[in-house]
């Protein structure tokens, strides 16, 4: 007879906060499915991030640990203000390539007292709880350390973020599925740009950084990319110089170019407007000029935004998810476990500590994907 998930068997906690990415649903199945069939132990299920915990901080635990058993997985999922929930098989099934979170995710900023932050602490202890994974990107696992210097709760951190900019791991969840989706974007600007022979700039996601750009230039066979330089921000020389290149280009005979640019990119002068509009107004003003061969040139930007977040999920992301789910749970069955991350590292899981430096070819890394996408673009005529 299939048992229903108790307070008593003391679950394994999992939120996931920040933005969401692909791969979140398919950590939750894996570690839920993973920690029930190896381990007999239930996940409890925070919803809306960091502010579920909070939430649950206000009741009475007595009330919450009743109403979280009374009602279990998909019944818990839809009763209103239910903050935590004890997973069953049932309420995993059918997630594994679907974006976004079924628990929801937030940005929580009362999480952010130290006192709101005691009070969940305590929570948590009250109610049993074995260990605590968090599962996001770079501030939702500095929310997660904290936690492990104020506590002594078990804390695991998994890396999700469409950015790619935790440089402990290769990769985090969702990097791949949103490459996917880039490629699949940009295959769709090339095919109006060739027939139209226009200039498309795309801007992507990022934040500071410009990894999520690099890979999907490289993957989808973007002309040019323009990503964040830690040591100078861009000037207008600097675009004119990049349109001098398309320039030649045309010149040589192709009728259209593709250009990526990552949304974190510094400029200076310092500008709010989306960087794909910049880029595009200093495109058109050199294209324009008197005397200039191409003068008809149409540059057209657009803004993928929150697109690159949402879809399908690719198999290597639901892969890298049960791999961090499996290694998660390792480390929290482990009786002389402690607190870390799950990272990839040379093709292999391992835990790092939280506050891990950067793998030593981070860097080295990045420059790379430059280099390589540079030696992969052709102005050949097309
Ligand atoms: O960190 C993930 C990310 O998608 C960034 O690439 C982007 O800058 C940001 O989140 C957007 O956040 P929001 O969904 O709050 O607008």
């Amino acid at each position: 007879m299939i048992q229903s998930p108790t307070f008593a068997d003391r679950p394994i906690a999992v939120i996931f906060s920040g933005g969401d990415a692909p791969g979140m649903n398919a950590f939750l199945r894996a570690v839920t499915r993973i920690s029930l069939s190896r381990h007999h132990t239930p996940i409890l299920g925070v919803r809306n991030g960091y502010g579920g915990l909070v939430e649950a901080s206000k009741l009475d635990t007595y009330d919450l640990q009743k109403l979280v058993e009374e009602r279990v997985g998909r019944w818990g999922m839809i009763s209103d203000g239910q903050p935590l929930v004890l997973m069953d098989q049932p309420s995993v099934s059918g997630i594994v390539g679907k974006g976004g979170t079924i628990l929801g995710t937030a940005r929580c900023l009362e999480f952010h007292k130290p006192e709101v932050r005691a009070r969940v602490v305590a929570m948590l202890e009250e109610l049993g709880v074995r260990a605590l994974i968090v599962c996001g990107g770079d501030g939702s696992l500095t929310g997660a350390e904290l936690l492990t210097k104020e506590s002594n709760l078990r804390i695991i951190g998994v890396p999700a973020t469409i950015d790619n900019d935790l440089e402990f791991t290769e990769m985090a969840l969702g990097v791949d599925s949103a490459v996917n989706t880039l490629v699949w974007a940009v295959d769709c600007f090339k095919d109006t740009a060739r027939a139209h022979r226009r200039v498309m700039i795309l801007e992507t996601m990022g934040r500071g950084s410009g990894e999520l750009a690099r890979l999907a230039a490289i993957a989808s066979g973007a002309e040019m990319v323009v990503t964040p330089d830690p040591k100078k921000p861009m000037t207008h020389a600097d675009m004119e110089a990049l349109a001098l290149s398309i320039e030649a280009g045309m010149k040589a005979g192709r009728s259209h170019a593709i250009v990526l640019i990552a949304e974190g990119v510094r400029m200076e002068p310092e500008i709010k407007r989306n960087r794909a509009y910049v880029l595009a107004d200093a495109f058109k003003e050199f294209f324009e000029r008197p005397g200039g061969p191409f003068h008809d040139l149409e540059i057209r930007p657009s803004v993928l935004g929150h697109l690159q977040r949402g879809g399908h999920t690719s198999p290597q992301d639901c892969i890298l998810a049960a791999r961090f789910a499996e290694a998660a749970l390792k480390e929290i069955m482990r009786p002389d476990g402690g607190n870390g991350i799950t990272a990839l590292r040379r093709g292999r899981i391992e835990i790092v500590p939280f506050g891990a430096p950067p793998l030593e070819d981070a860097e080295e890394r990045s420059n790379a994907s430059l280099h390589l996408h540079e030696s992969l673009s052709s102005w050949e005529p097309l």
